[in-house]
């Protein structure tokens, strides 16, 4: 179990399930609340995204989507590298070195950080990855790169196409063995918890920064992102569904 989300095991071999949870943290988990109806819409956006990545030639772990609240995906080890791409300065690059918020970049910049909850997930360079084999070699990190980009231009022209723009994002990655060979495919989720997704028009902010920053209408940003993506027509799609609990898998053990 993480902070937003569960993986249970699967019904095959090298399956698993994710479920979407309401839970919304920031801060390293310093700040913890409940956002009703989170993970219905996240459950629905990830999968509008990462289907249509898909489609233009991008591997994810994404099967299908089962209920409101799961997806079936391929078991993955997850990379412990989370890939941020950026388009515009905001966050805590602009925190970190002083240049001003809403900087447009010539080009998308990637920075990397180390996935570890004690250390607060640190700002690493390329170097790092590679000296500590946090990712196997330097073919599989440019390929991991090469894919960012082209992930961020397909979303960011998708986002766009609805009147938002693309600020930054964050990725994450892991390794598969389908059929004896090593596979590195796009896992996690891509939704308004892991996106800055401002509107065009008046740069109002239709992800998580809402509750990072306590603007209030956190779900109402997620729906509006969902109904221009054209994913939900109603606001009563997301109500409430409950489910009981499928057994929790200690992945290392399989
Ligand atoms: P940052 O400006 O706080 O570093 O965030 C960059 C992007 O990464 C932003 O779109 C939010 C996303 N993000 C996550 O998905 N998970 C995290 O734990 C953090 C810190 C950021």
């Amino acid at each position: 179990e993480g902070k937003a989300k569960i993986i249970y095991e699967g019904p095959e071999k090298g399956t698993a399930i994710q479920h979407f949870k309401d839970d919304a943290t920031a801060f390293n988990n310093q700040k913890r609340s409940t956002v009703e109806g989170k993970g219905v819409l996240n459950n629905r956006i990830s999968e509008h995204i990462l289907s249509n990545l898909n489609q233009i030639g991008i591997k994810t772990h994404l099967i299908k989507r089962l209920n409101m609240r799961e997806q079936l995906v391929r078991l993955v080890e997850i990379l412990p590298v989370e890939f941020i791409v950026r388009n515009i300065a905001t966050g805590s690059m602009t925190k970190r070195l002083g240049i001003p918020d809403g900087t447009i970049l010539s080009k998308p910049l990637i920075e990397y950080s180390y996935k570890n909850d004690d250390l607060g997930d640190p700002l690493i360079a390329r170097e790092h990855i590679l000296e500590f084999k946090w990712v196997k070699d330097e073919k599989a990190l440019n390929f991991i790169n090469d894919s960012c980009l082209r992930i961020n231009d397909f979303m960011q022209g998708m986002f766009r196409g609805v009147g938002i723009k693309l600020v930054d994002f964050k990725l994450e990655f892991g390794i598969a063995n389908i059929e004896g060979k090593e596979n590195i495919l796009l896992a996690d989720e891509i939704s308004p918890d892991t996106c800055r997704l401002w509107d065009v028009a008046s740069e109002k902010k239709l992800d998580k920064d809402r509750f990072r920053k306590d603007l209030g209408n956190i779900i109402q940003g997620y729906q509006e992102v969902a109904r221009r993506l054209g994913i939900i027509h109603e606001e009563a799609n997301i109500s409430e569904v409950k489910f009981g609990k499928p057994k929790a898998v200690n992945i290392k053990n399989k």
